[in-house]
């Protein structure tokens, strides 16, 4: 704190720049300002070489301008109004003080105030003295600054993330397509044994075996190809499944009839699904159309409110026609794979045809919808 200090009232009238404290206060290395107190907004009489190089006015822009241009609005205000108060009573006071420099960025500092009397003990001026000099980042460039920063970050994450869900999925896809061929080349060797069979009934297992395989091996061959998190495309699936099986009756014996909508479904549903529609439409094309008879196929795969329904359509010969051959497996298989997949099954003798109707629940988040 500035020990108080007298001026003469010939110091006044002549104006602070002449006084002979002005080289002093010119070159003490902390800042200080002289403001007069008598008018009105306290102006500045003098500011010496450290506050100007602190607040970054010239001389001129400073002198003769209220002190409270040093105050940065919005901050301190009880320190205000004290500086105020003791400016008008003439008494010393020190407080902290956050200050804005011309270019608006703010310095904090500790505020030290001298009144200056003449010698008839009249309050002539007021010192003010600022020490301890801190600096405080503007909030507005802060922010913009910390801003821009998490934005670089969650882009850097996002890049990570989307790198390594990138490597996930393409290990996924070389894990299906291993599967896949695995899966082609037993389907291959079990067909090469059928081949060699003389007994048909032995033959025709191995072949039925064989498409049971295939059909799996051509839904790792879709899966391997899953653009989006190894979402199973049903309708990509049963598309070509169900032209390749009715290639086994003549060209134009059955229309096939498609109502599909595009969705994928979990991977994890993936087999059972493919196993369950080879045998829905391959039974479908075996047994509904004997003797050339002519007929429609339809296959309708859809959502409902809380999952997917699946029907399998034709309007053949129907359930009955004939007793189940021995050893049939397929619709137990269907059964099985129904419970597995927690859905519902019904048969309907459509009279001509037969219609099997699957329901089961998928999650809506975990379907894909086109
Ligand atoms: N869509 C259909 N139309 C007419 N009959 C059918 C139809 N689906 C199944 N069947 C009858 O039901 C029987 C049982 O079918 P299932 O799928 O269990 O055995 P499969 O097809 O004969 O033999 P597998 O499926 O084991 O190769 C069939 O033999 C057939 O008589
Ligand atoms: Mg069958």
């Amino acid at each position: 704190m500035l020990a108080e200090s007298h001026i003469s009232s010939s110091d006044r009238s002549a104006g602070l720049q002449d006084a002979p404290f002005k080289a002093a206060f010119q070159s003490l290395p902390m800042p200080v300002l002289i403001v007069d107190s008598h008018r009105k907004h306290a102006p500045v009489a003098f500011a010496n070489r450290a506050l100007l190089d602190l607040a970054g006015y010239s001389q001129e822009e400073m002198s003769g301008r209220g002190w409270h241009v040093l105050h940065m609005p919005g901050t301190g205000l009880d320190a205000l109004n004290a500086i105020d108060a003791a400016m008008r009573a003439g008494e010393a006071f020190e407080t902290g003080f956050t200050g804005r420099r011309k270019d608006g960025s703010a310095f904090t500092c500790i505020l030290a105030l001298s009144p200056v009397h003449d010698q008839a003990g009249q309050l002539r001026w007021v010192t003010l003295v600022l020490t301890g000099i801190g600096s405080v980042q503007d909030p507005a460039r802060d922010g913009g600054e910390t801003s821009l920063h998490l934005e670089e970050q969650v882009e850097r994450r996002t890049q990570a993330l989307q790198a390594a869900f990138d490597r996930r999925t393409a290990l996924l896809h070389e894990v299906e397509h291993r599967i896949k061929n695995t899966l082609q080349m037993t389907a291959s060797l079990v067909l090469l044994k059928a081949r060699r069979l003389r007994d048909p009934e032995a033959r025709k297992v191995l072949q039925e075996t064989a498409e049971r395989v295939s059909a799996l091996s051509a839904a790792h061959r879709l899966l391997s190809a899953a653009g989006d998190g190894g979402r199973f495309n049903l309708k990509e699936f049963t598309s070509e499944l169900a032209g390749e099986l009715i290639t086994a009756l003549p060209k134009g014996q059955v229309d096939l009839d498609l109502a599909i909508q595009p969705l994928g479904v979990p991977a994890s549903k993936a087999t059972a699904l493919a196993l369950l529609l080879n045998e829905l439409v391959g039974n479908a094309v075996k047994h509904a159309f004997p003797n050339g008879r002519r007929g429609r196929l339809t296959i309708e795969i859809g959502r409902t409110e809380n999952g997917l329904k699946i029907a399998v359509d034709d309007d053949g010969v129907g359930l009955d026609h004939a007793p189940p051959a021995e050893g049939s497996f397929g619709k137990t298989l269907i059964t099985m794979l129904v419970q597995q997949l927690k859905g519902q099954l019904t048969w309907r003798d459509q009279k001509p045809g037969t219609r099997a109707e699957i329901v089961m629940p998928v999650d809506a988040q975990e379907m894909k919808f086109e």
